[in-house]
């Protein structure tokens, strides 16, 4: 079988998390990902937030899977002559430097487009065109110039920011969608084209239930929201409306046995309408079956808190796994709180290919996502991130056909930077 991607070559031009979770992606599906990095240093994650001294952290290891790395000095001319060299054998050009950054090299999209007019030119930035189109952005200001901050949280407490990385990883996959369109749209076109994501966009992209709540509030109050329930005023914007379920089938958290002393032992609990009746029974209140004060959605609606402190009531009396199993047979649908400790130990995550374990030459053995899409009749695996520059000499000698004589001109120009001239060697 092969691999759904095979034979698009990559461009890599990404640093941090967001553009590297797109092209990581891209490289499981198959795709070769030649990643340009920054002599001596490499992308910044690479030294971030490190557990093992001198070794690439967690960080860079978890997003640059199943790629190779070349280091070139992007302000050295020889190292722009190398540039042009890969940008004509490249399918895809991907970047997600700061506002201005590629101009400024050199590279920019009419530059990049006159060298190879088939190229795909993608970019991630924080914004899109106006006022902020300047600005540097990271996952977190994303999440609060997006939406998701200002809905996230307890009515009482501040915007929160999500642990789900929504403004980085959640514009990768924006990316990579762009660029596997603008790859098939190239197949009959024959032309490259520009593929763009701004981060507030791709964030309130995610965020669209509240833009939807924004608007129904013209017509009155966000009925289940548990605030309608608890007498609270609407104001004029969404409301952060702590754990209540986006749908329209109410939901909230509850405790399970144990949670005094473990912070995950808590359970998501959704009272879905067709299952009313087995919510009644598993709980014992099956008086509410038929109480017209409870019988139906609308009649709930106001007493949701009490409800669901009733349901509690019940939860904290068995485990989350032990809730989990009984609600499941009456198909009544419910979630654990995991862990990431328990979703990294988890055996059924290990055998799909979800988390996976891999070796690194210098880190051991270290787990990592592998893809959450599966394609039936194209594979992907998931291979160590690359050393610092591991694939230059490669990629120079087998990508771009130079013999030995044009390799040491590079090589003894500065442009790879580190990589000692070839007659010392
Ligand atoms: N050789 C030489 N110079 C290089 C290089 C290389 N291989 N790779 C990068 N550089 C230089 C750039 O040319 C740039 O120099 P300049 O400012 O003199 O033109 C410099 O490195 C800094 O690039 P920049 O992207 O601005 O990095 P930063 O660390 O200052 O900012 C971000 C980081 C993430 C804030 C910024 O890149 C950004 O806003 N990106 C877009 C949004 C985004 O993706 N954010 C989320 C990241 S997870």
């Amino acid at each position: 079988m092969s691999k759904a991607l095979e034979g698009v070559r990559i461009l890599d031009f990404t640093h941090v998390q967001s553009g590297p979770t797109c092209t990581q992606l891209l490289a499981w599906f198959g795709a070769d990902v030649v990643k340009v990095e920054r002599p001596g240093v490499g992308d910044i994650t690479r030294g971030q937030l490190r557990d093992v001294p001198n070794v690439d952290s967690l960080y860079f290891t978890m997003l640059n899977s199943n790629k190779r790395s070349i280091t070139i000095d992007t302000k050295n001319p020889k190292g722009k002559e190398l540039l042009e060299g890969l940008i004509k054998v490249c399918d895809v050009l991907v970047e997600n430097f700061g506002p201005g950054v590629l101009d400024r090299m050199g590279f920019s999209w009419e530059r990049v487009h006159q060298i190879n007019p088939k190229i795909i030119m993608a970019s991630i930035k924080g914004f899109g065109p106006g006022p902020y189109e300047d600005c540097k952005v990271y996952e977190n200001v994303a999440q609060c110039t997006g939406g998701s901050a200002s809905t996230t949280g307890f009515r009482e407490g501040p915007p929160l920011v999500t642990g789900a990385q929504i403004g980085d990883s959640g514009n990768g996959l924006h990316l990579a969608l762009g660029i596997v369109t603008a790859l098939y749209h190239r197949t009959h076109s024959g032309k490259g084209q520009r593929v763009t994501v701004a981060m507030q966009d791709g964030v309130l992209n995610l965020c669209r239930v509240k833009l939807r709540d924004q608007q129904r509030l013209k017509h009155g109050p966000l009925k289940e929201y548990s605030q309608y329930g608890e007498g609270a005023p609407f104001g004029d914007a969404v409301p952060r409306a702590g754990n209540d379920s986006g749908g329209g089938q109410p939901g909230w958290i509850l405790k399970c046995k144990g949670w005094e002393n473990d912070p995950d032992a808590y359970i998501y609990f959704i009272t879905q309408a067709p299952v009313w009746d087995k919510v009644c029974k598993v709980i014992g209140e099956e008086g509410w079956i038929t109480d017209p004060g409870y019988a139906t959605p609308e009649a709930r609606l106001p007493k949701l808190k009490a409800i669901f402190a009733r349901i509690e009531q019940w939860t904290t009396t068995k485990t989350k796994f032990e809730a989990m199993d009984i609600l499941n047979e009456y198909d009544i649908p419910c979630g654990p709180i995991l862990s990431m400790k328990e979703l990294a130990e988890d055996q059924s995550l290990r055998k799909t290919g979800t988390v996976v374990e891999v070796e690194h030459p210098k880190r051991g053995k270290y787990l990592t996502v592998g893809n959450p899409i599966k394609l039936s009749d194209s594979p992907s695996d998931v291979k160590r991130s690359p050393l610092l520059g591991e694939h230059t000499d490669e990629i120079l000698t087998k990508v771009l056909g130079y013999d030995d004589k044009k390799v040491r001109e590079f090589k003894d120009s500065g442009a790879l930077g580190g990589a000692k001239p070839m007659a010392a060697e």
